[in-house]
C-alpha cells in the first residue's frame, strides 16, 4: 500500500511504531523496520549517549530506515537532535514541545521530521515552521495525551493541513487502521500493541497486564498538573488519582511517578509501577512478532478498503 508516508519514510507499509520511553529500544525498532514498517528508538530522557549506542545497535539489525522519537521537554533534548545528524537517522517524530529551534539544522541534513500533535491548532503550526508530515494522536493512547478522540481529531487534522497525516491513538488491528485511513491518514502509528510484541524487551508482568486488560481498564492521571498520562489502573493510579482528588502538589505527584514507568517496564512491578498502555489494550490478547502483527494488520486492512 503506498502513501505519501511509506514514500516520503521509504518504508513497505504505512505503519509507524511509536517511540515509547523505556520500551522502544533498538530490539523492537528494528523489528519493525525490518518487517516493512518504521520503528522509532524513544530517546525519552536517556542520556545521548545510549540514544547513541540504540541506534548503532539498531543498524546491525536492519538495513532499513530507524527513526528517533525526542520528547522536546527533557533536558537531553538538545543533545539528541545534534546526535539524530551525526548518526544520519534519517526520520524523527517529536513531543511535548515544538521543535521549531531545531527545523533548520534538521533540514538541512535531510532528516524528516514528524511531529505528534493533538490538536488542530499545533497542526498548523507545525506545518509551518517546516513539518514533513505530522502524528494526529487521539486520547485513546497509552502515555501522554491530549483531549481529542482519534475519531474527531483526525478529520479535523486532515482538512486543515497539505502534509501527510499519520493517525495514532487506539489502532491495534486491521480494523483501526482501515478506519484511519476513512478519516484521512497516511499511516498508522501504534505504541500498545508494539508494546506485546515478542521483540519487545518489556517485562512479561508488562505485557501480561496489556493482555489481560479489559475496554475501560486504562485510566489517566495527570490532569490536575497539565501533564495527561494514560496507563493501566492499579495501585499506583488509585493513588494519583486520590492524591490528585485531595489537592496535593505538584512535587508530591511527581514523587509518587518517578522512576514509575521503568519500575513496571524493566522490573516489572505492575503493582507500583505506571503501566502505561491505551484503551485498546483490551483488544489485545497474545504475544506476536512485529513481522506477524503488521501482516495481520494489512491483510485485513486491505480487505476493508477493497470493500
Ligand atoms: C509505554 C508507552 C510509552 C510511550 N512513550 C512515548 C514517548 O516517550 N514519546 C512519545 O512521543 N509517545 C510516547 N507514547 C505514545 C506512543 O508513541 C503512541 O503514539 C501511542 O501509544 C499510540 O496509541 P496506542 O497506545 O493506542 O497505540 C508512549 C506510549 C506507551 C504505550
Amino acid at each position: 500500500m503506498e502513501t505519501r508516508i511509506t514514500k516520503l519514510l521509504g518504508i513497505e507499509y504505512p505503519i509507524i511504531q511509536g517511540g515509547m520511553a523505556w520500551v522502544a529500544e533498538y530490539h523492537l525498532a528494528a523489528a519493525v523496520s525490518e518487517a516493512g514498517g518504521l520503528g522509532l528508538i524513544g530517546a525519552a530522557s536517556a542520556p545521548a549517549d545510549i540514544v547513541r549506542q540504540q541506534i548503532r545497535e539498531a543498524k546491525k539489525l536492519t538495513d532499513k530506515p530507524v527513526g528517533v522519537n525526542i520528547m522536546l521537554l527533557n533536558p537531553n533534548a538538545e543533545e539528541v537532535a545534534r546526535l539524530i545528524v551525526e548518526e544520519d537517522v534519517k526520520v524523527v517524530t517529536t513531543g511535548a514541545g515544538n521543535p521549531g529551534k531545531f527545523m533548520e539544522l534538521w533540514k538541512n541534513a535531510g532528516v524528516k521530521v514528524i511531529p505528534v500533535v493533538a490538536s488542530v491548532a499545533m497542526a498548523k503550526m507545525m506545518e509551518r515552521a517546516g513539518a514533513d508530515a505530522v502524528v494526529a494522536e487521539g486520547t485513546e493512547a497509552g502515555g501522554h495525551i491530549g483531549e481529542a478522540t482519534t475519531m474527531s481529531l483526525l478529520p479535523q487534522v486532515a482538512d486543515a493541513v497539505n502534509i501527510p497525516v499519520v493517525g495514532a491513538g487506539g489502532i491495534a488491528d486491521g480494523r483501526g487502521f482501515a478506519a484511519a485511513i476513512m478519516l484521512g491518514a497516511e499511516a498508522v502509528q501504534m505504541g500498545t500493541v508494539f508494546a506485546t510484541a515478542k521483540e519487545s524487551i518489556v517485562h512479561d508482568n508488562f505485557k501480561q497486564k496489556i493482555f489481560a486488560a479489559k475496554d475501560i481498564d486504562s485510566e489517566v492521571t495527570g490532569r490536575s498538573t497539565g501533564h495527561p498520562v494514560r496507563s493501566l489502573r492499579n495501585k499506583m493510579t488509585r493513588e494519583y488519582l486520590k492524591l490528585e482528588e485531595e489537592g496535593a502538589s505538584f512535587e508530591e505527584l511527581e514523587y509518587l511517578t518517578l522512576g514509575s514507568l521503568r519500575k513496571a517496564v524493566v522490573d516489572g512491578d505492575v503493582v507500583n509501577g505506571t503501566i502505561m498502555a491505551g484503551q485498546i489494550a483490551g483488544l489485545i490478547k497474545e504475544e506476536k512478532s512485529c513481522s506477524e502483527i503488521i501482516r495481520k494488520i494489512m491483510l485485513q486492512a486491505e480487505k476493508l478498503l477493497k470493500l
